[in-house]
């Protein structure tokens, strides 16, 4: 490596303070990165500000203060749309279907910020149906239609449209039974090792950890502990008891 063997980061966030209303910070100096190509898991009670971070760096949320640098460039409090064109998906914890619309007219939506170009829509649709097959069989489908696991699977997919460098995924597993959570987590394993970087929030710590190159834990909207998934996953009761009793 030429740069004495540290790697990129692709996304860098630095002192992020972040709130839904005035006077109230729910984010409080956060910082974390995602080394190019790695899978990076955020972990935490509910209510820490999980899902708040991912908003936040998506540009759904205009930070108070601190800063997002992905791939070099200082995104920080840019919208969603040019985000997404520069190259970030997200999937968010909410469900986000349109539920009387097919599940292509679903994946369309996933490349709103292009939606002049038809044509380079339906390629990207067509190129993503090689990776989800399920989907393409019933891509005219309403999604109303589809079974929890696919549905999950759609909205997976509909962040994937536009071919992201990285993903910022919620709780992509909530709500599913564990064969379908196993098949989810190979997936994102599967892209990953594809060159995909990933940031994920997730409430199954043990799968979390087991998963991801590096942790973050936070609590109450700040930095708690933090480890390479492997340092996690041999101390993961310390950790969990130190950071959040400690
Ligand atoms: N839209 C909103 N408006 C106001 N406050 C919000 C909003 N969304 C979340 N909050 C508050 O921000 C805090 C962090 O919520 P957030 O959803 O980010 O937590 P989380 O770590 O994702 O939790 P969970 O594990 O339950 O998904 C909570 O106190 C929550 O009540
Ligand atoms: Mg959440």
């Amino acid at each position: 490596m030429s740069n004495g063997g540290r790697m990129k980061s692709i996304l860098e966030v630095s002192n992020l303070t972040v709130g839904y209303y005035e006077d109230i910070d729910i984010l409080t100096k956060i910082n974390l990165k995602v080394e190019e190509g790695k899978m990076v898991a955020i972990i935490g009670p509910n209510g820490a500000g999980k899902s708040t971070l991912l908003k936040s760096i998506f540009g759904l949320l205009r930070p108070r203060n601190g800063n997002v640098v992905f791939d070099g460039q200082d995104i920080t409090g840019h919208s969603a749309s040019d985000i997404i064109q520069r190259g970030i998906g997200y999937t968010p914890q909410m469900r986000a279907l349109f539920p009387q619309m097919t599940v292509r007219e679903n994946l369309e939506m996933g490349a709103w910020v292009i939606k002049k170009d038809r044509e380079k829509v339906a390629s990207c649709v067509d190129r993503l149906f090689k990776e989800f097959p399920v989907l393409e069989e019933n891509q005219d489908m309403r999604a109303t239609f589809l079974s929890g696991g696919q549905a999950r699977m759609l909205e997976i997919a509909k962040s994937l449209v536009l071919s992201p460098k990285m993903l910022l995924i919620d709780e992509p597993s909530a709500g599913l039974m564990p064969s379908l959570c196993t098949n989810v987590y190979e997936r994102l394993k599967k892209m990953n090792n594809d060159g995909v970087s990933i940031l994920l929030v997730d409430q199954r710590i043990r799968e979390a950890v087991e998963i991801a190159d590096y942790v973050y834990m936070i609590s109450v909207g700040a930095n708690a502990a933090e480890g390479s998934g492997t340092y996690f996953k041999e101390n993961l009761e310390k950790i969990l008891h130190e950071s959040l009793f400690g």
